[in-house]
C-alpha cells in the first residue's frame, strides 16, 4: 500500500481499480452467492474467514475460489478439507460461470436431491468424497451433458445406481465406491464411452450380479475398482479389450471359473488384482505377455498347477499368489527382477528349495513363504538390499544354518523361521537386531546360549525357541525386553537359575520354562506380572519353597509347577487364584494341603508329593489329628457319610441297570478345565428356586456346587429336532469357546449337548450384569468414575482378544451392557457370545430362516439393516453404545430421548450442539469442547470425575459408533485409544 503511494504506481493503481470495478460489477451477484453460502454453512475451523466483504475484495482471492484469468470469473469452488458442516450448498451453483464444484471430506450432510441438483447442470466436475450425505443417489436431469467428473465416493447413498448414471455423454471419472448401494452392478454404466477410471469399490450390499460382458466396450478405461460388490459368475473375455487399462481390481467377490486367456491382451496393466474369489485352474501362460504388470494379486482362490517361468519372469513389485493350490517349484527368474519387494506364496504346495539369489537383485521387504513343503537351505541374500522386515518361512523344511548374512540384517521386524529343520549356532549378533518385536525359531534344531546381545532386541513382544537345544543359562539381559508379552524358552537344554530380574517384565503374559534343566529357587517379588496369565516352570530342577506371591498374581490362570523338587508347605495364597490348569505334582511339597485345594477337582495336581496330607482325599495321606477328639469324630463321621453315599451311588447304579434307567448316554460332556463335577452334579439342581434369568435362548440357573464351587447354568431351549450337522458345529464352537482363557472374559467350564442335555456352565458372577448394575438400584462402586472406567477398559480387552487374539477370530455379535458381566472385584468379563446364536439359528432353522435378529435393539450398528452381516465392527459400534452407557447412566433406547432416537443421536446431538456454542472465544480451553454437564450420569459421585478422561472416552465412543464401519475403529485401537487417556488423568 505505501509504496503504491508513490506517484509512478499511483497510475497502475487508477487504472487496476478501474478495471477492479468493473469486474466488482460483473460479480456482484457471484460475491453475494458466497456470502450467502457461507452463512449456511458451520464452519468450525474458520477456513471460509476471508470469505468477507469489503473493497476491492475480489472473490478471486478467497480461499478454494479460482477465477478465469481473462475475466475474473469464478469457474472453479474447492472447499476440500475446509471442515464445514451442512447441507449441500446447492445455492453455488447460480453461479453460471462455475465449472468445477469440490467438497472432498467435509461433513456435507442431508441428502442430494434431483431438485437441488438441477442447478448444476452447467457444471463439468462434481465431487463430494467422503461427506455424511444419505439417502438414495440422485436422478440427473438430461441438462447434465457436460459433466465429466462425478465423485460420490464414501458417503452413506443407499438404492440403486439410477438410469441416468447411464447418460452422462462426456463423463470421464465415475466414483461411487465406499456407499451403501444395494441394487446390482448395472450394465447401463458400460454406454459410458468416454469413462476413464470407474470405481464402484466397496459397497458389500450390492445384489450379486454378474460383470457384464459389455465392459470391454469401456475401452477407454485405465482404472477398473470394483472390488467388494459382490460380482458372480465368470470374468468375461471381453476384458481384454481394456487394453489401456492399468489397474484391474475385481477383488472380494465371488468369481468363479478360470481367468479368461484374453487378460493377456492388458498391455498396459500395471496392478492386477483378483484376490479372495472362487477363481479356479492354472495361472493362464497369457499372463507371461503383460510386460507393464507390477503388482500381481491372487491370493484366496483355488489356483492349481505351477508357477510358470515366464510368468515368473515378469518385473514384479509385488507377487502374491497366496492361499492357492498351486505347487511344484518357484522358478529362480523370480529373483530376478530388480524391483521385487513383496513375495507372498504361502499356503500353497510349494516345492524344492527357494531361488537361491532371492533378495539379491531388489530391496526385498517382506518374503512370507510358509506352509509349504519347501526344502534346502535359505537363501544367502535375503537381506543383500537391507530392506528385509518379515521373513516368514514357518512349517516347511528348510535345514542347515541361519545365513550368517541374516545377522546382519538390522532391518528385520517380523521373524517367523519356526516349525523347520534349521540347525546350528544362533549368532550373538541376530539374538539382538535392534527392530524384532517377533521372534519365532520354536521347534528347529538350533543351538547355542541365548547371546547377552539380546538386550539390543528391546521391543522384543514375543520370543518362542522351544524344542530346539539351545543351552546354558538365560542372560539377565533378557530382563532388559520390557515390551515383551510371550516368553517360551520350554523343551531346550537351559540350566542355572532363572535370572531374578525376570520378575520386572510388566506386559509378560505367558511364560513357559518347562522341560529344561533349570535349577535353583523361583524367583519371589512377583507384583510387576499383573499380566501374567501361563506359567509353566515344569520338568526342571527348580528347589525351595513355592513363593506365596505367587497367589497375588491377579490373572494367573495356569500354574504348572510339576516335576521339580519343589520343598516346603503350599502357601494357603494360592487359593486365591482361579485357575483352569493347577499343577503342583511330583515335587516334594509337604504338610497339609490348604482347605480351598483340598478337592477332588484338584487332586491330580497335587499327587507325588509323599508329605502332603489331606483331610478330604484319599489318594493323599490323612492328616494326623489325634489331638482332638472332635475333629477325630468329624473324619469317622465324614467316612461313615462317604461309605452311606457310596452305598447309595451304588444302589443307584445296581437299581439303574435292573430297570434299564440310563443305559447309555445320549448326549457328550466336554469340560475345559478340571472340574470336580460331572452332568449328574447339576441336573438336580435345575430347579425354580435357582433359576435367576430367562434369555433369547433359554433359562439360567444358580448352582452351588458341593465343592462350593457356584456355576452359572445355562439350559438352552429347544433340542430333540437338532440336525447331525448343527451338532457337529455346535461342537466345534464349544471347543473354540471352552480353551478361551483371558481375565475379561467369562470361562466356560462345562458343556453337555445332545438329544436330552443343552447345557453350558460358566463361572458364576457374583455381581450380576453391567446393565444390571447401571440401570438397577445397586450401583456398587459405579458410583465413582474409575471404576466405570476399568470396566470401560477392561471389556475392551475382553473383545479385543476375542478379535484378534483367537483363531478363528470370534465375532461377539451381542455385545451389551447386560453380556458384560461383573465379578467380585467388579472387574468386568465378557459373556455369552458367539455359541447362544448358533443355537437360535439352529432352532429358528426349523421354520426356514433365521427368525432372530443378530444383535439387541439399540446396539445395533446401522449397516446391518442394509447388510445382514455382522462383522467385527458391528461389535465395535455396539461397543461404542457400552461406553455411552457408562459415561450417561442411560439405557441405549431411554425414552427421554424423544421419538426415533437412540443413545448414539442423542450424544452426538448433545455434543454437536455444545461444541458450536463456544465457537468465538477458543483461547478458553476450560470452557470450550463439550459441555459434559448434559450428558453425564447425575448419579456419578462429583469429586471422582475426571472430566478430561471423560470426554476422551466419549471421543472413543463417537467414533466406534460411526455410522460407517470403515471409520470405526478396531478393538485392538480401541484399546489404545482408552488407555491413551490413562496418564492423562493420572498426572
Ligand atoms: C475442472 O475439472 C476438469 C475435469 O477434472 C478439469 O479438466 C479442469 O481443468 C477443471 N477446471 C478448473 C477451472 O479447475
Ligand atoms: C446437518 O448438519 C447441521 C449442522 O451440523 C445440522 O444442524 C443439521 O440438523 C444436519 N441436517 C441433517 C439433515 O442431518
Amino acid at each position: 500500500m505505501m509504496t503504491l503511494l508513490a506517484p509512478k504506481p499511483l497510475l497502475i493503481l487508477c487504472t487496476l481499480s478501474f478495471y477492479f470495478s468493473y469486474v466488482m460489477a460483473f460479480s456482484a451477484g457471484d460475491t453475494q452467492i458466497l456470502l450467502r453460502v457461507k452463512t449456511q454453512l458451520d464452519d468450525p475451523d474458520g477456513n471460509l474467514n476471508d470469505w468477507v466483504s469489503g473493497s476491492n475484495q475480489s472473490p478471486c482471492n478467497w480461499s478454494g475460489i479460482t477465477c478465469e484469468q481473462k475475466n475474473f470469473s469464478i469457474v472453479s469452488i474447492d472447499m476440500s478439507r475446509f471442515g464445514v458442516y451442512g447441507g449441500f450448498p446447492a445455492e453455488l451453483c447460480r453461479i453460471r460461470t462455475l465449472q468445477n464444484l469440490t467438497l472432498n471430506f467435509n461433513s456435507i450432510n442431508g441428502t442430494l436431491s434431483t431438485k437441488l441438483l438441477s442447478l448444476c447442470s452447467h457444471l463439468q466436475a462434481l465431487e463430494l468424497e467422503e461427506n455424511d450425505i444419505v439417502g438414495e443417489l440422485p436422478e440427473f436431469p438430461p441438462e447434465f451433458t457436460g459433466l465429466r467428473v462425478l465423485n460420490l465416493k464414501m458417503n452413506n447413498f443407499t438404492g440403486d445406481i439410477p438410469a441416468s448414471f447411464g447418460r452422462f455423454p462426456q463423463l470421464r471419472v465415475l466414483k461411487l465406491a465406499g456407499n451403501l448401494l444395494t441394487g446390482p452392478f448395472p450394465k447401463f454404466l458400460t454406454n459410458l464411452s468416454e469413462l476413464t477410471r470407474l470405481d464402484i469399490a466397496y459397497n458389500p450390499t450390492m445384489k450379486p450380479s454378474l460383470l457384464p460382458p459389455e465392459i470391454g466396450n469401456l475401452t477407454n478405461l485405465q482404472e477398473l475398482v470394483i472390488f467388494n460388490i459382490n460380482l458372480t459368475g465368470n470374468i468375461p473375455d471381453s476384458i481384454g479389450n481394456l487394453v489401456s487399462l492399468r489397474n484391474l481390481d475385481l477383488s472380494q467377490n465371488s468369481l468363479s471359473g478360470t481367468i479368461p486367456e484374453s487378460i493377456g491382451r492388458l498391455r498396459s496393466a500395471q496392478q492386477i488384482e483378483l484376490y479372495l474369489n472362487r477363481l479356479y485352474g492354472e495361472l493362464p501362460d497369457s499372463i507371461a505377455n503383460l510386460t507393464s504388470l507390477q503388482n500381481l494379486d491372487l491370493s484366496q482362490n483355488g489356483f492349481t498347477g505351477k508357477f510358470s517361468e515366464r510368468i515368473a519372469g515378469i518385473r514384479f513389485i509385488s507377487l502374491r499368489l497366496a492361499d492357492n493350490l498351486l505347487e511344484g517349484s518357484v522358478p529362480d527368474i523370480v529373483a530376478n527382477s530388480p524391483d521385487l519387494v513383496q513375495l507372498h506364496l504361502f499356503n500353497n504346495s510349494f516345492s524344492g528349495s527357494l531361488p537361491e539369489n532371492l533378495g539379491r537383485n531388489s530391496a526385498l521387504q517382506d518374503l512370507d513363504v510358509s506352509t509349504n513343503k519347501f526344502t534346502g537351505e535359505l537363501p544367502q541374500h535375503l537381506c543383500y538390499g537391507k530392506n528385509l522386515s518379515s521373513l516368514v518361512i514357518f512349517w516347511n523344511q528348510f535345514s542347515g544354518n541361519l545365513p550368517d548374512t541374516l545377522s546382519e540384517c538390522q532391518s528385520l521386524n517380523y521373524v517367523r523361521i519356526e516349525q523347520n529343520e534349521l540347525s546350528g549356532q544362533v549368532s550373538d549378533k541376530f539374538w539382538g537386531l535392534p527392530l524384532l518385536i517377533h521372534l519365532r525359531m520354536h521347534n528347529n534344531r538350533l543351538s547355542g546360549p541365548v547371546s547377552s546381545s539380546i538386550s539390543f532386541a528391546n521391543g522384543l513382544e514375543a520370543l518362542t525357541i522351544s524344542g530346539n537345544v539351545f543351552s546354558g543359562q538365560l542372560p539377565p539381559q533378557i530382563c532388559k525386553l520390557s515390551a515383551l508379552v510371550e516368553l517360551d524358552v520350554s523343551d531346550n537344554q537351559f540350566s542355572g537359575e532363572v535370572p531374578s530380574c525376570m520378575t520386572e517384565l510388566k506386559n509378560l503374559q505367558k511364560l513357559r520354562m518347562q522341560q529344561n534343566l533349570f535349577t535353583g529357587e523361583i524367583p519371589r517379588h512377583l507384583s510387576s506380572w499383573t499380566q501374567l496369565t501361563e506359567l509353566n516352570l515344569s520338568k526342571n530342577r527348580f528347589s525351595g519353597p513355592i513363593p506365596p506371591e505367587l497367589g497375588d498374581l491377579p490373572v494367573l490362570n495356569y500354574l504348572d509347577l510339576s516335576d521339580n523338587s519343589l520343598t516346603g508347605e503350599i502357601p494357603v495364597d494360592l487359593t486365591k487364584l482361579k485357575l483352569g490348569q493347577f499343577n503342583l505334582s511330583d515335587n516334594k511339597l509337604y504338610g497339609e494341603i490348604p482347605t480351598g485345594l483340598d478337592y477332588e477337582l484338584f487332586a491330580p495336581g497335587l499327587l507325588g508329593n509323599p508329605g502332603l496330607c489331606s483331610s478330604n482325599l484319599k489318594q493323599v495321606h490323612p492328616c494326623q489329628r489325634t489331638k482332638s477328639p472332635t475333629l477325630l469324630l468329624a473324619v469317622i463321621l465324614s467316612i461313615c457319610v462317604a461309605l452311606l453315599v457310596g452305598s447309595v451311588l451304588w444302589y443307584l447304579k445296581i437299581r439303574a441297570q435292573v430297570f434299564g434307567g440310563k443305559a447309555k448316554r445320549l448326549y457328550s460332556v466336554t469340560s475345559f478345565q478340571r472340574v470336580g463335577f460331572n452332568e449328574d452334579d447339576v441336573f438336580p439342581s435345575l430347579t425354580n428356586e435357582n433359576l435367576i434369568a430367562t434369555g433369547g435362548s433359554g433359562h439360567v440357573y444358580r448352582v452351588k456346587l458341593k465343592s462350593g464351587q457356584v456355576l452359572a447354568v445355562k439350559k438352552l431351549w429347544g433340542g430333540s429336532s437338532r440336525k447331525p450337522e448343527s451338532e457337529l458345529v455346535f461342537r466345534s464352537e464349544v471347543e473354540t469357546l471352552g480353551r478361551i482363557r483371558h481375565g475379561n472374559i467369562v470361562k466356560l467350564v462345562f458343556c453337555c449337548s445332545g438329544e436330552d442335555c443343552r447345557i453350558l456352565a460358566y463361572e458364576y458372577m457374583v455381581n450380576g450384569s453391567l446393565g444390571d448394575a447401571l440401570h438397577g438400584e445397586k450401583l456398587g462402586p459405579l458410583v465413582d468414575w474409575a471404576a466405570r472406567f476399568n470396566v470401560a477398559l477392561g471389556s475392551a480387552h475382553g473383545l479385543a482378544y476375542l478379535h484378534h487374539d483367537c483363531v478363528p477370530a470370534i465375532v461377539h455379535r451381542d455385545v451389551k451392557s447386560n453380556n458384560i458381566l461383573l465379578d467380585e472385584e467388579w472387574t468386568p468379563r465378557v459373556a455369552d457370545f458367539g455359541l447362544a446364536k448358533t443355537l437360535e439359528r439352529d432352532v429358528a432353522s426349523g421354520h426356514g430362516a433365521m427368525s432372530q435378529i443378530a444383535g439387541s435393539y439399540g446396539y445395533i450398528a446401522p449397516e446391518y439393516a442394509y447388510t445382514l452381516k455382522v462383522t467385527e465392527k458391528s461389535d465395535v459400534y455396539s461397543f461404542g453404545v457400552v461406553l455411552l452407557e457408562l459415561i450417561t447412566g442411560k439405557r441405549p433406547n431411554d425414552l427421554s430421548f424423544g421419538e426415533n432416537k437412540d443413545i448414539v443421536k442423542w450424544v452426538t446431538e448433545a455434543a454437536l450442539s455444545s461444541t458450536s456454542s463456544c465457537d468465538g472465544d477458543g483461547e478458553n480451553a476450560e470452557g470450550c469442547g463439550i459441555d459434559l454437564s448434559q450428558i453425564v450420569d447425575p448419579r456419578m459421585n462429583p469429586t471422582t470425575m475426571d472430566f478430561e478422561e471423560i470426554e476422551n472416552v466419549l471421543n472413543v465412543a463417537l467414533l466406534c459408533t460411526s455410522a460407517f464401519p470403515i471409520n470405526r475403529p478396531s478393538m485392538r485401537r480401541v484399546v489404545e485409544l482408552l488407555k491413551d487417556q490413562k496418564p492423562a488423568s493420572q498426572k
